[in-house]
């Protein structure tokens, strides 16, 4: 098999119909945040078994393609011996890499962000490879302001996300470029939908420029909605028009597919949207989630950093994968979302 062989067969397993991406990237302080909610101490040990329980949890091969790892995570080994990266791939779940470094303050543009990680990429890359990714992911965020994104903060991040992507598919693993709309503010839909419309152009522009091969790539990006604060919140029909009118004038149809993040929505509204946006079909890429809150928040609940939670956790996640795998293929509905109880436990 050529090396673009390769990109495109793993970008098609990672789209495998029905299943959908787990982001379990969580960096220090993000993972730090998510455990204080429940007062569980930020040790190393306490994220091992945290990943280690929603890795294994029953049938989740059936729903997930492929998850997205932090760099402390695939270094670590799970409590019966092989690493992370080794237990994913026994189970039939391709491993990824978040390959960023974080977003800083955009200096001269205050409330603008870029990302930082461009530097010994290529060698962090080799590497991640040797541990077992095939995979990876890099995160720019965008936050709509009164007059932002700046330019500045467009063309910075959308020049970032294309050298990691051409670097990631030299390595031979496939870039998901993610470019984050932030829903924080009181804007309108039209207006999530205008600066997501500007993102998407700056970034396959710097793609293309970077000889970044579409059909080896994956789009990760947020659906089209309204700010969190804004009066008027948008139904889901209308959320899955916007969505897809923007992506059908933004995105390539060589771009096998795209994954959604869910960024900050709760689980059910996330699923349900996600749900009428997959309904819709006849799109020239596949859409699928690659969520981290929207799959993960009861089961981290569930959990609380007990043992004796571990299966009610994996029951939590393992319904999530479930209901997001259903909406999917756009056959979500109320009565799923009640029914709990399919298989549950953990595969070890
Ligand atoms: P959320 O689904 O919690 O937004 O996380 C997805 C992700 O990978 C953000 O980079």
């Amino acid at each position: 098999m050529s090396p673009l062989d390769t990109l495109e067969s793993t970008a098609h397993a990672l789209l495998a119909p029905g299943k959908g991406l787990l982001a379990a990237d969580e960096s220090f302080p993000t993972i730090g945040k998510r455990f204080k909610a429940f007062d569980i101490p930020p040790t190393e040990e306490n994220r091992r078994a945290y990943r280690e329980l929603l890795f294994t949890t029953r049938g989740l091969g059936e729903s997930i393609s492929g998850v997205i790892l932090f760099d402390e995570t695939i270094r670590q080994r799970t409590s019966k011996g092989p690493s992370m990266p080794e237990l994913l791939a026994g189970l039939g779940i391709i491993p990824g890499i978040k390959v960023d470094l974080g977003a800083v303050p955009l200096p001269a543009f205050p409330g603008e962000k870029f990302t930082l990680g461009l530097d010994g990429l290529r060698e962090r890359l080799a590497e991640y490879r040797r541990l077992g990714a095939r995979f990876t992911k890099w995160r720019a965020v965008i936050a709509i302001g009164e007059n932002g994104p700046a330019d500045a903060c467009l063309s910075a991040n959308a020049q970032s996300l294309a050298l990691f992507a051409a670097l990631s598919q030299e390595a031979g693993m496939v870039p998901v470029v993610e470019p984050e709309i932030l829903m924080d503010g009181a804007h309108e839909i039209g207006r999530c939908e205008e600066v997501a419309g500007a993102t998407l152009a700056r970034v396959f522009e710097a793609l293309n420029v970077q000889r970044v091969v579409p059909g080896g790539m994956l789009l990760k990006t947020g659906m089209i909605l309204p700010g969190e604060e804004c009066p008027r919140q948008a139904g889901d029909s209308e959320v899955a028009e916007a969505t897809l009118r923007c992506f059908r004038k933004y995105v390539p149809s060589a771009v096998p597919g795209i994954v959604f993040l869910s960024g900050g929505q709760d689980e059910v509204p996330a699923t349900r949207r996600l749900n009428a946006i997959c309904g819709v079909g006849g799109t020239p890429w596949k859409l699928t989630f690659s969520f981290g809150r929207a799959l993960q928040d009861s089961a981290m609940k569930a959990w609380k950093g007990v043992p004796g939670n571990v299966a009610a956790a994996q029951e939590a996640l393992g319904h999530r994968a479930r209901c997001n795998s259903l909406a999917v293929r756009g056959s979500y509905g109320e009565r799923v979302e009640t029914e709990r109880g399919g298989k549950t436990g953990s595969t070890a």
